[in-house]
């Protein structure tokens, strides 16, 4: 989180603006709350230059719950979808479908060293006319990013962009669907968001939840049921401190910097290594490995006691892992760079 967003929310947690009343304990339907609301709604749509033919839901369920409402909003007509599973999230994306139709696996990005490649379209080997192809964007547990987004004609693309989503520009008229959790770079857990083509809202099918059937929740402005209230104004607080950045040309030019930065360390070093090729590292997730892994937890403890917190990997691969979201401002990543040297230097 961006402390100034923090500071504010901080700030305004007992009454809101005069309104003499926590952001918590306003009604969904009162002015004060309909206001935020539209804002945070209005903000993003310019933030990521989202075009009139896509509508932006806020949603519940996070990532996890969209592994299940986009097959139940869009396996209405065809029971049926092709997946590119470049690490654990696309993996769990493809289980999920199963449920609720036939789920083909177009692409692998997995290789004897694990999740390290980022299949381009011409490895893509489509199934015959499926509802919809999905991809994660950026594997947040692999660090694998994918950069370069095919046009699929009319085979709608669904992206799972829940660890990238606001770290750079992206061109929404390439996706039929772009959804992603909030607790990286939009503010709390909490709400969803997903962006959706207005064409495809009458693919559900019957049995979807009314709660998570896109068209129900556009027609009624992400209001159908009470929506994350908090979690929404939080990410109202975020969106006008990245219109305040320069938006997202200037945080991708500050993202750009912070990773390179990262990687070049670690690729200058024969103490640390990263596994995953070029062309698709991370932005956001860089993980490595010590080439000793015995010295792990030593490197984790040196870490802690600088204040350099979270590095270690998911549980599923090990190693480290560096989240270098948004708020994560270059003089951490200097830091951390620090550190590692000192901790090389120290130890090989
Ligand atoms: C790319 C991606 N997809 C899905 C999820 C799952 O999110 P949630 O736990 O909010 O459902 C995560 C969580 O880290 C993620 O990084």
């Amino acid at each position: 989180m961006p402390e100034e967003v923090l500071r504010q929310a901080a700030d305004e947690m007992l009454d809101w603006h005069g309104s003499g009343m926590s952001v918590m304990e306003m009604s969904h339907r009162g002015p004060e709350f309909m206001q935020i609301h539209s804002e945070a709604l209005l903000d993003l749509r310019e933030l990521m230059a989202v075009p009139a033919s896509h509508h932006i839901l806020f949603l519940q369920g996070g990532g996890i719950g969209e592994n299940a409402i986009v097959p139940l909003n869009l396996f209405g007509v065809k029971p049926r979808a092709d997946f590119v599973v470049t690490g654990s999230w696309s993996q769990k994306s493809q289980k999920e479908a199963l449920k609720y139709g036939a789920s083909h696996i177009a692409a692998s990005g997995r290789t004897e060293a694990g999740f390290t490649h980022a299949p381009a379209m011409s490895e893509w080997k489509l199934s015959d006319d499926p509802a919809y192809v999905h991809l994660c964007t950026n594997e947040t547990i692999d660090g694998v990013e994918t950069f370069e987004i095919p046009d699929l004609g009319d085979i709608p693309l669904v992206a799972d962009a829940s660890s990238h989503i606001l770290s750079r520009p992206m061109d929404i008229a390439k996706y039929g669907v772009l959804y992603g959790g909030a607790q990286k770079n939009i503010g709390m857990a909490g709400v969803t968001v997903v962006i959706v083509r207005e064409d495809l809202l009458d693919r559900a099918m019957s049995i979807c939840p009314s709660a998570f059937e896109w068209k129900t929740v556009a027609a009624n402005n992400s209001m159908f049921n009470t929506p994350p209230t908090y979690a929404i104004y939080i990410a109202g607080l975020v969106f006008k401190w990245l219109k305040r950045q320069g938006g997202l040309t200037a945080i991708e030019a500050r993202n750009i910097e912070k990773a390179k930065l990262l990687y070049d360390t670690i690729d200058a070093s024969r103490f640390y290594i990263n596994k995953v090729e070029r062309r698709a590292r991370s932005r956001m997730n860089v993980p490595f490995f010590l080439a000793d892994e015995s010295r792990n937890e030593d490197f984790l403890a040196g870490a802690k006691a600088r204040g350099l917190l979270q590095l270690k990997g998911h549980k599923s691969v090990g190693g480290m892992r560096a989240s270098i979201y948004n708020a994560v401002p270059l003089e951490a990543v200097k830091a951390l760079v620090e550190y590692m040297k000192e901790f090389e230097a120290k130890h090989a």
